[in-house]
């Protein structure tokens, strides 16, 4: 962290901004500090040297800056600049009050956004930024309840550790490390890789039935060997563009939610304890392989995925949690109807052998999955559900989804660019204008391609 006159004179003697480029300084230790993003354009734009005028304010004001950021603004013809400041430091209320009065366009996005009724949740706008938030744990995946199973085998807390550590210090680009499993370990997938698999013909639906003999031919998917973190997530790459990160312990749902809009998905990389290996209190990597992989190698799903996570983006509270329980009833414990007949596509079924029976028996209560009603339902998350939500198709809780989405209070709205993923946060006429023009291209192709074929039938 820095605010003295030597470091911001170093940022100022950056070479000059070019058009279309972009100019990214960033202090390595921002992570755990209280961030505040200012973005904002100035009235009278003069590329770095207006980068400069603004960054002397901050300075002048004693506020830590923990990444500097100019590019191109999508809004206007000129730059626009992305200041992260450290909000514990100087006085950063007057620092906006003065960049405010020298913008043309102003916005702040905040973790401290409860004490700024302006500002907006913040949220990652790159892929990389997920590394921000990953260690941001509510509880490290070390430390154990005094009711779960391996609570008194040090042997196996040890082990829990060892993983919690693997995702600690993981970094996004990084390969996914590779683990040697026990025999222990091994024995214990086998047990529930078999029991599943007995199940999975008649319960899953037809997509995770579709993909699942993939993940065997393409990623070791045995009953004497569990699969790598690293296997999976470069296959669902190749198929949808999902990537696993593993993560150290329970994330926040706003965190949680906002990696699945840059589709990647946070897993668990060790497994349950071997004493009891048809339950577990938490994730692991039964549940997350068995359970969640197929499904993200299905288009229509992980589209719908994507939009629960991209609705999440800057959402204020009271809906981060009604998009958690929807992704709850749909995600984790979804059912469908597919020919006639009730199907499960929930990762919590599908990674439970008792769970998958019961959803598909006549004891639980279904109900239409409809996102404004679905967020609404309370739920016990220590015993098999009393109320599941069915859908038609992924497709159609998706266009649900997106209506829903549309009934957030956000000032803005969001779209994702897989050229350079990363969160486009759009609030000007000349974006929409921009992109309407690009689909109006593809549209274009699409037109030709139709009429080569056309003829064909
Ligand atoms: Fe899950």
């Amino acid at each position: 962290m820095y605010h003295n006159n030597e470091k911001i004179d170093e940022c100022i003697l950056q070479p000059t901004l070019k058009e279309g480029g972009s100019y990214i300084m960033e202090n390595t230790q921002s992570s755990d500090a209280k961030n505040t993003c200012i973005i904002f354009s100035l009235k009278n734009d003069c590329g770095s040297g207006a980068l400069a005028k603004s960054l002397k304010i901050f300075n002048d004001k004693n506020v830590n800056l923990l990444h500097i950021e100019s590019r191109s603004s999508p809004r206007k013809p000129g730059y626009e600049f992305l200041v992260e400041c450290d909000s514990t430091t100087g006085n950063l209320g007057e620092a906006i009050e003065e960049i405010k009065l020298i913008s043309i366009y102003f916005s702040v996005i905040s973790r401290d956004y409860k004490d700024n009724t302006t500002a907006v949740p913040w949220f990652p706008s790159r892929i990389r930024e997920l590394d921000r938030f990953a260690n941001q744990i509510l509880s490290y995946g070390a430390e154990l309840d005094s009711d779960h199973p391996g609570f008194t085998d040090l042997k196996y807390r040890e082990r829990r550790k060892y993983f919690a550590d693997i995702a600690f210090n993981y970094k996004h680009g990084e390969k996914l490390p590779y683990v040697e499993y026990t025999e222990e370990e091994t024995k214990t997938w086998g047990i529930v890789f078999r029991n599943l698999t007995k199940l999975y013909k008649t319960h899953a639906c037809r997509e995770h039935n579709h993909v699942f003999p993939l993940l065997i031919d393409n990623c070791a998917y045995r009953e004497d060997n569990i699969p790598q973190l690293e296997d999976v997530s470069n296959f669902l790459k190749d198929c949808t563009g999902f990537t696993l990160r593993p993560v150290a312990g329970l994330l926040s749902s706003r965190d949680f939610l906002a990696g699945l809009a840059f589709r990647v998905f946070h897993s668990t990389q060790y497994i349950r304890h071997p004493s009891r290996p048809l339950y577990t209190p938490e994730p692991d990597v039964c549940h997350e392989l068995l359970g969640h992989a197929p499904l993200f190698a299905d288009p229509a799903f992980a589209q719908f995925s994507q939009e629960i996570g991209l609705a999440s983006l800057g959402a204020p509270d009271d809906y981060i949690e009604r998009l958690a329980t929807c992704f709850w009833f749909t995600v984790e414990y979804g059912l469908c109807r597919q020919d006639g007949e009730i199907k499960a596509y929930g990762a919590g079924l599908l990674s439970s052998f008792g769970e998958l029976e019961y959803c598909l028996s006549d004891k639980p209560e279904l109900r239409e999955f409809e996102p404004s009603k679905t967020g609404e339902q309370k739920y016990p998350i220590t015993e098999y559900q009393p109320v599941y939500f069915v859908s038609d198709s992924f497709e159609c809780a998706k266009e649900k989804m997106i209506k829903y989405a549309n009934t957030i209070p956000r000032p803005f709205g969001v779209r994702y660019n897989p050229y350079t993923q990363s969160i486009e946060v759009l609030d000007s006429k000349p974006q929409i204008e921009n992109l309407m023009h690009n689909l109006s291209m593809e549209f274009q192709v699409l037109h030709n391609a139709f009429k080569v074929l056309a003829p064909r039938k």
